[in-house]
């Protein structure tokens, strides 16, 4: 088996490769073995590198923009460049920018939309269409109607995991990294968040005071919905964590994380909340002040398996049973397939996301809304 050292070298590994013109399988396997990664064994990469080869093979020949967000699966995520690998908002902006005929979004199809949105002339691949997300799927544009029809003059702040219809019937758009300081930004002292319930209670407790924030089922029959993944957290399993992972709280050097998605009271008991990003920058930046021992995110379980091969030296604990079966959709094999597609030349309408031209116009000023704010 080949040997290496850690994920530094890793990194360095992946650039060369990516800089090469030419793959050879080998190269491919070497720079898996050399990850170190904490749940890749040899039976892993001898049985996915040759699928890994093709895929990067095919990627640099069509000159394709592959997006990876943090909650992909380890080989999967390692498909993306580091600049394409990231939470909602870093991958919208980075859309906005990329400049390749054909971008594969490695998420699920929400995200993908509001990269079509951002760049209508390109063509946005996913692996799987049918890949959903409980946010997005139980919300629409006639809920956001209802609402507004009910807080008439409030503006409608939308949260990136909706549809493009829905967000077309929104002011702005904000993302998990973005918020609290987009919201802050809004005119008026009331605004109507959707469509993730816990996240409204959590934005309605950090702007306590600034801004009064309603939302679907708070003094109204209106329908929202809630992430399926993070409402498995209880305030209950994060006080076990402490306890028997010994993170006690106010420890210098152990931290527990949760992502925003989460229920209040689990946000609350966190030493650190925030987006999927900015819980890796809050990881890293500890890191480097050589200030972190151990770690747990109240998040989908992969984020921390990308987090541990980043981090080695770092203790993460996983809740591996937690995890979103819309984002585990994608797939090495069904990525795969999207790229022979484009080798052969063939029709690509089993992978590309499409919207209507009029949808397209009318999403994109919140979302445009949403960039300006966040920079
Ligand atoms: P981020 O915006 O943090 O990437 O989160 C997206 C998401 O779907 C979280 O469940
Ligand atoms: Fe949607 Fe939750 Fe999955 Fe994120 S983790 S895509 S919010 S179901």
């Amino acid at each position: 088996m080949p040997k290496g050292n850690h994920a530094q070298q890793h990194n360095q590994s992946t650039d060369v490769l990516n800089a090469t013109t030419e793959l050879s399988l080998e190269d491919v396997k070497q720079e898996l073995y050399n990850r170190h990664h904490p749940s890749l064994t040899f039976l892993d990469i001898e049985a996915h590198a040759k699928t890994i080869w093709k895929i990067r093979t095919l990627k640099q020949k069509h000159n394709v923009v592959m997006l990876g967000h943090n909650y992909m699966e380890p080989l999967v995520f390692g498909l993306s460049e580091r600049d394409e690998q990231g939470d909602s908002l870093g991958l919208s902006m980075y859309a906005a920018k990329a400049e390749a005929p054909y971008l594969i979004f490695n998420g699920v199809p929400f995200m993908a939309e509001t990269a079509k949105i951002l760049s209508p002339d390109k063509t946005v691949l996913v692996a799987d269409k049918t890949a959903g997300c409980s946010l997005a799927d139980n919300f629409g544009a006639e809920d956001v109607k209802e609402l507004k029809a009910l807080y008439p003059g409030a503006p409608v702040m939308i949260y990136v995991n909706s549809y493009a219809d829905a967000k077309a019937e929104s002011d702005i758009c904000c993302t998990s990294a973005n918020a609290a300081h987009i919201a802050k930004s809004m005119p008026g002292d009331t605004l109507i968040f959707v469509p993730d319930i816990f996240f409204a209670q959590n934005l309605e407790e950090e702007l306590k005071g600034e801004k009064t924030v309603v939302y679907p089922g708070k003094n109204n029959t209106a329908r929202g919905a809630v992430c399926e993944v993070h409402e498995r957290f209880t305030l209950a399993d994060l006080l076990a964590v402490r306890e028997s992972f010994e993170i006690p709280k106010g420890h210098p050097h152990r931290q527990l994380y949760a992502h925003w998605e989460c229920r209040p009271n689990v946000l609350q008991e966190a030493d650190f909340y925030g987006s999927t990003s900015q819980i890796m920058k809050d990881i890293a930046e500890r890191v480097a002040d050589n200030g972190l021992e151990r770690a747990f995110v109240a998040s989908e379980c992969e984020l921390t398996s990308n987090l541990a091969q980043e981090f080695p030296n770092v203790q993460f604990w996983t809740a591996c049973s937690v995890r979103c079966s819309h984002m585990a959709k994608v797939s090495l094999s069904k990525i795969a397939n999207i790229l022979e597609a484009i080798d052969r030349n063939e029709e690509l309408g089993e992978y590309e996301v499409t919207l209507p031209a009029e949808v397209i116009d009318k999403a994109r000023s919140p979302i445009e809304r949403m960039l300006e704010a966040s920079v």
